[in-house]
């Protein structure tokens, strides 16, 4: 029995790769406090259980780690299969045997996708009839286990770092694999059967040969006539599973196809003893991208006394938009939401899968939550999934459990303010479409390109048109959900008041942005009073009323400095400027002046070289302890391009290490919901008890792994923020829209940010060619 989560067990020592590295093995163990107490034991609908994988939770369902945690790591490879045995995966190994009758780990048949075949033997080439259909490449078949010594694996995905591919990770053999990495549990794959027939290869004689090793646990294949030819010889504690491939094509062995063979189980049951389908075999997905509801595959399995696998999952493959990008929850829905659950799950990324399943099943949903750290704070309402800052942003927003709702402040050309994640209109709604697209013009003191501005369009005006969903992470050609594209309705800042009044809110947040200087200079609309106004007409300023806490945030110091002076009793929220890795104890004076709460961005806290994480700022710490300030981060997205590779496209695991690791006191999200899932889960509170899917990770881990010509670029000494940076001279008095008005100086640091939204231009290209472009992720991290 392996050492899951009980207490009284031997733990890895930190959350760190040390396994992987097997020549500097640093065996510490540390002792568990023997009092605390492990969340009770989750039951999970599977057809008997893992027992031997999960003490902790009865009937857990298994992880099946494919290739080791490929994700990250080429496939196959020696680090890929030591960091998935940590979690206690069962480890998949596809078999492909060589001229010599060797057989070898490696995902493909087809050498060229997985391997650096091409440049070994670049006159390997060939063309075979595989199944019935011809394909080219560099065959294993082709090559005896010697002459493969010189062939390093190489990560296939191109979503995913390359840059393992430089760590010359030698092709092992199954035989090599299982000795060097000791698994408690392995599954051998086993595809092509009849293709290696052909070549005079019995890769029945093989599998029967090495199946004495002892973890080999399971045996699955797309050729039901294969496993048949085992069943004679194989222990009777080895599990043969017929896999499902997709239901058009056909089992060669049987000349069925996947689709008839489904509907004759009982048959399938009197050589296996279960099954493994794609994913899409129990929560089938429309061609436009939804899921459906759920086959009744699962159950008939069950009944027919089968287990049943799901395969196919990955963190950075093509969500169905119904999960909002986030893997955690697509896992759920396989194994507890649904309120069925499979035998196991096959997949690229063991960590969420197994998180999922020590940490995240079957929640009490109707548990009351208190408004604790990490505030859970929208950014731009729930805009991971509506268009931002609409009503319906902000009920989703409600609905996922937001502690504090936001408010953008932008100005209409009546006097109006309203709830607006950017001044430029072309970046929030259709107005290109409209009878106003002619009101484009060039504003330097707020953007260089032209725009089509709120304060162009009266309150009346910008209501008729269709607010648009943002999509932030364009780049990457990651499209949300556009069923809500052009759903909503803007909401005036006094809406919005009302709106939150009588939610379960701890509170709202409102932005005042650096255009607080224009608006007064130019066109004569003092943003602070207006604001103060509405809330004070909202019964905002009597907090007995409202029961609801009011912060005013702001990039820039004179919005502050202003409300400070009036004596305000709202929070003030101080956003730093980006790149910011420390800050002076003279500028933490400064900012002690006007504010009670600081925003930084994710990127000041653990800063970041292509995509790698490379060391963790102190910066937090500082404002926390010699500021006495709350610190919020931001903007945390489900999206796994958003995130370092450190966190493993897991947006889950993100949050965790902002928790562990910064003690960040608010998390400022598009999605809502994955940050109160985060608050609810029973093993954050298990200190060092808690399962190892759930501990912080190793900050550098990942680039340390790398070889040295493999690194990325040292990263620019820190910038230290100065009280320089932080004073402003004062916001103008509002005047009527003069002419020569007088812009205050912008700091250094006033550049468009980030995230900001697309330009219009390239949201409808990217819209216009739908989902068939989402395929094609353009990987700008590598
Ligand atoms: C494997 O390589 C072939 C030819 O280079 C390509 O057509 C195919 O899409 C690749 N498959 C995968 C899974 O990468
Ligand atoms: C392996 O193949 C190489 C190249 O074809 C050949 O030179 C070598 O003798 C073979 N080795 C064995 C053990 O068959
Ligand atoms: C492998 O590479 C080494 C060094 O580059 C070379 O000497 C050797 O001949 C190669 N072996 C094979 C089988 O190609
Ligand atoms: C392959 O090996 C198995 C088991 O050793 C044997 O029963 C079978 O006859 C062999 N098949 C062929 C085609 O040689
Ligand atoms: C399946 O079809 C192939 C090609 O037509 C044929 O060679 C093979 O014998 C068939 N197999 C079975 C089990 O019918
Ligand atoms: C299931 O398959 C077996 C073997 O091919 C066949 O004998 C049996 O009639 C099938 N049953 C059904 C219900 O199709
Ligand atoms: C997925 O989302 C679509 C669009 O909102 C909805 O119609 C469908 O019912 C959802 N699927 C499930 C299983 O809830
Ligand atoms: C879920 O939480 C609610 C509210 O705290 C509680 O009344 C209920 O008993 C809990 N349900 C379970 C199954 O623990
Ligand atoms: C938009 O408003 C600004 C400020 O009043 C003005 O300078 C600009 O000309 C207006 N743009 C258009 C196209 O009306």
């Amino acid at each position: 029995m392996l050492s899951r989560i009980t207490g009284s067990l031997p733990l890895m020592l930190s959350y760190c790769f040390c396994l992987m590295l097997l020549s500097i093995i640093v065996a510490v163990t540390v002792a568990v406090a023997a009092e605390e107490l492990p969340p009770a034991p989750t039951t999970f609908k599977t057809l008997n259980g893992k027992l031997d994988l999960a003490p902790l939770n009865r009937n857990a369902p298994l992880v099946i780690a494919k290739g080791g945690f490929s994700g990250v790591f080429p496939d196959s490879s020696e680090y890929a299969f030591a960091f998935a045995a940590s979690f206690h995966t069962s480890l998949w190994c596809d078999v492909q045997l060589t001229k010599d009758g060797v057989g070898i780990c490696l995902r493909d048949l087809l050498m060229q996708n997985c391997t650096d075949i091409t440049e070994i033997y670049p006159e390997g080439m060939k063309t075979y009839l595989i199944n019935g259909a011809q394909k080219t490449g560099w065959l294993p078949v082709d090559y005896n286990m010697s002459s493969l010594r010189n062939v390093t694996l190489t990560q296939s995905i191109y979503s995913r770092t390359q840059r393992f591919d430089y760590s010359n990770f030698d092709i092992l053999s199954v035989t090599g694999f299982i000795s060097l990495i000791k698994p408690s549990s392995t599954w051998l794959n086993v595809e092509h059967d009849i293709f290696y027939r052909e070549h005079g290869l019995n890769m029945t004689n093989y599998i029967l040969s090495i199946q004495k090793l002892g973890s080999v646990k399971y045996i699955s294949s797309p050729e039901l006539g294969f496993l048949q030819s085992l069943s004679g010889g194989i222990n009777r504690e080895v599990n043969l599973v017929f896999r499902f491939l997709d239901k058009a094509l056909s089992d060669p062995s049987t000349n069925k196809t996947y689709n008839s063979m489904l509907s004759n189980l009982t048959f399938i049951k009197t050589i296996a003893s279960g099954i493994m389908v794609p994913k899409n075999y129990i929560w089938p997905v429309t061609s436009d991208n939804y899921i459906q509801l759920h086959t009744q595959i699962v159950q008939e399995a069950h009944n027919a006394g089968l287990e049943i696998y799901a395969s196919d999952f990955s963190n950075d493959g093509i969500f169905p938009y119904n999960y909002s990008y986030d893997p955690l929850g697509e896992y759920l829905s396989f194994v507890s939401d649904g309120g069925f659950s499979v035998d196991g799950v096959l997949t690229d990324f063991p960590l969420t899968a197994s998180e999922a399943i020590d940490c995240f099943s079957n929640l009490n949903t109707s548990r009351k939550m208190d408004h604790g750290n990490p505030l859970i704070i929208s950014h731009n309402g729930g805009s991971g999934d509506y268009p931002g800052c609409t009503d319906l942003a902000y009920e989703n927003a409600v609905r996922d459990g937001a502690d504090v709702i936001d408010c953008s402040i932008q100005m209409t050309k009546d006097g109006i303010p309203i709830c607006m994640s950017s001044i430029d209109l072309l970046a929030t709604t259709d107005v290109q479409q409209s009878k106003f697209c002619s009101l484009l013009s060039v504003i330097p003191e707020i953007q260089t390109k032209r725009g089509i501005f709120t304060f162009n369009l009266t309150w009346d005006e910008i209501n008729i048109l269709r607010p648009k969903i943002s999509f932030p992470l364009s780049n990457y050609v990651m499209l949300r959900n556009p069923r809500y594209t052009n759903h909503g309705k803007f909401l005036k800042l006094s809406e919005f008041l009302t709106y939150a009044k009588d939610k379960e809110l701890s509170g709202i947040m409102i932005t005042i942005e650096q255009n607080a200087a224009f608006m007064a200079a130019s066109l004569g609309f003092d943003v602070v009073d207006l604001v103060s106004t509405a809330l004070s007409h909202a019964g905002y300023n009597n907090p007995t009323t409202t029961n609801k806490e009011v912060m005013i945030q702001s990039r820039h110091s004179a919005v502050l400095v202003k409300l400070k002076q009036q004596k305000t009793q709202y929070k003030l929220v101080y956003t730093l400027p980006l790149n910011i890795e420390d800050a002076s104890d003279s500028s933490v004076a400064e900012i002690n002046k006007f504010a009670d709460a600081v925003i930084v961005d994710r990127k000041s806290v653990f800063v970041e070289s292509s995509g790698f994480i490379v060391r963790k700022t102190n910066l937090v710490k500082e404002l926390q302890s010699a500021g006495r300030l709350a610190v919020y981060a931001q903007v945390f997205r489900n999206e796994f391009v958003s995130s370092p590779w450190d966190f493993f496209s897991d947006e889950t695991v993100e949050i965790n290490n902002y928790v562990l690791l910064v003690h960040i006191d608010g998390i400022i999200t598009d999605f809502p919901k994955t940050v109160r899932r985060y608050k609810m889960n029973p093993c954050t509170g298990l200190g060092d008890g808690k399962p190892r899917s759930m501990k912080a990770v190793e900050i550098g881990g990942l680039v340390q792994k790398l070889q040295d010509k493999a690194r990325p670029p040292a990263r620019a000494p820190a910038l230290v923020l100065k009280p320089s940076d932080v004073v402003e001279p004062p916001l103008p008095a509002a005047a009527a829209a003069a002419a020569a008005a007088a812009v205050p100086k912008t700091t250094g640091y006033s550049s468009p940010r980030s995230d900001a939204p697309p330009p219009a231009a390239a949201v409808t290209a990217i819209s216009s060619t739908g989902i068939l472009l989402g395929m094609v992720w353009v990987p700008l991290l590598i």
